[in-house]
């Protein structure tokens, strides 16, 4: 019998500039619809791992409390099985921004805990197997395992082995400022699965969603490797207001918007009248993230800080992927 096994890891966040939404196989959760995202720079998780004889069931803390252990467990057994140890494990894991709040730390999560796990079991995956494990977590945690630009690809497989994230660009291939306007910090009450789970079956606008992906996915491509800016934040801000908009067409209806959300929005689209390059993008949740060239930065912190209920600004650039910090 060996002895425990520890590695720890650090993911960053991403937020979508082509949204996932849906799911084409609910078990093996692969997306109905491919997703292209920004790793993010300051928002992260760092997740230690530790397989031990002695232990009978997973453990989570996260942020200090006990958490639910199902969709870990089930991402450990996938890591388990490949290392052939049914070791289980006890994991602790923190982000350094607010939790299930809109702020994709189930991304984030998911991909930390991927690394740090086959990092503890000295398992060599590439990033594509580490993005195929973290998918099986949260389809947005596929990405995370990538910086800088990435893509999530639908895949057509039954059994899912082409529905993993790649590399679009690295983050100081172009860089991009991001700036997090945080509307309220408290978790969400519907998570983006139950949600996304609702809007397949109620929302007559479901089929049309998944239609026009390949569409907007192709546009967001050329736009990233044009380096056109304009094209980028156009594309963002029109495909997350159409995923909001099937959001709200679903019965019944899920309205992640509060009125600092739209205020902020609003904001957005004033500097832009001014001439400032600036764009929006929501998750599903109430905060907005603001997408602009790095030198329009502190203008748009600066304005998004003066919208009344906007919390705090997070100013962010664009991350590396997902590493081990310690093994
Ligand atoms: O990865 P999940 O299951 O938490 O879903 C994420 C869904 C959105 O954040 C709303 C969109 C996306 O592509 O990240």
């Amino acid at each position: 019998m060996c002895a425990s096994m520890s590695a720890a890891a650090r993911a960053h966040s991403n937020i979508a500039l082509i949204k996932y939404g849906g799911k084409r196989d609910a078990k093996l959760n692969l997306p109905a619809v491919g997703s292209i995202s920004v790793t993010l720079n300051d928002l992260y998780t760092d997740t230690r791992v530790t397989f031990a004889p002695a232990l009978t069931a997973d453990r989570l803390l996260l942020d200090d409390h006990p958490a639910d252990t199902r969709r870990l467990s089930h991402v450990l057994d996938l890591i388990r099985t490949r290392a052939g140890c049914d070791y289980r494990a006890a994991v602790e894991s923190h982000n350094n921004f607010p939790t299930g709040a809109g702020l994709a730390s189930s991304a984030s999560g998911f991909a930390a805990l991927v690394v740090a796990a086959c990092a503890a079991f000295d398992l060599q995956l590439d990033n594509r197997e580490l993005s195929t494990l973290a998918r099986q977590g949260s389809g947005s945690a596929a990405r995370s395992v990538f910086g800088g630009y990435a893509e999530m690809q639908r895949g057509t497989a039954d059994d899912g082995h082409d529905a993993y994230a790649g590399s679009l660009l690295n983050a100081n291939d172009w860089p991009l400022a991001v700036v997090v306007a945080v509307t309220h910090d408290k978790a969400k009450t519907v998570d983006s699965r139950a949600g996304m789970g609702a809007t397949a079956a109620s929302s007559p606008f479901y089929p049309l969603w998944v239609e026009q992906a390949e569409t907007d996915l192709q546009a967001m491509r050329e736009a990233i490797a044009a380096r056109d800016f304009h094209a980028l934040g156009d594309l963002a801000e029109h495909n997350c207001l159409k995923m909001h908009a099937l959001m709200l067409s679903n019965r019944p209806a899920l309205v992640y918007w509060n009125p600092a959300t739209v205020a902020a929005m609003q904001a957005i689209r004033a500097l832009r009248s001014q001439g400032i390059a600036v764009y929006f993008t929501i998750d599903a949740g109430p905060q907005v993230k603001a997408l602009c060239p790095p030198e329009a930065s502190a203008t748009v912190a600066r304005t998004l800080a003066n919208v009344p209920g906007v919390e705090r600004v997070i100013p962010t650039r664009l991350g590396p992927g997902a590493h081990v910090i310690d093994a």
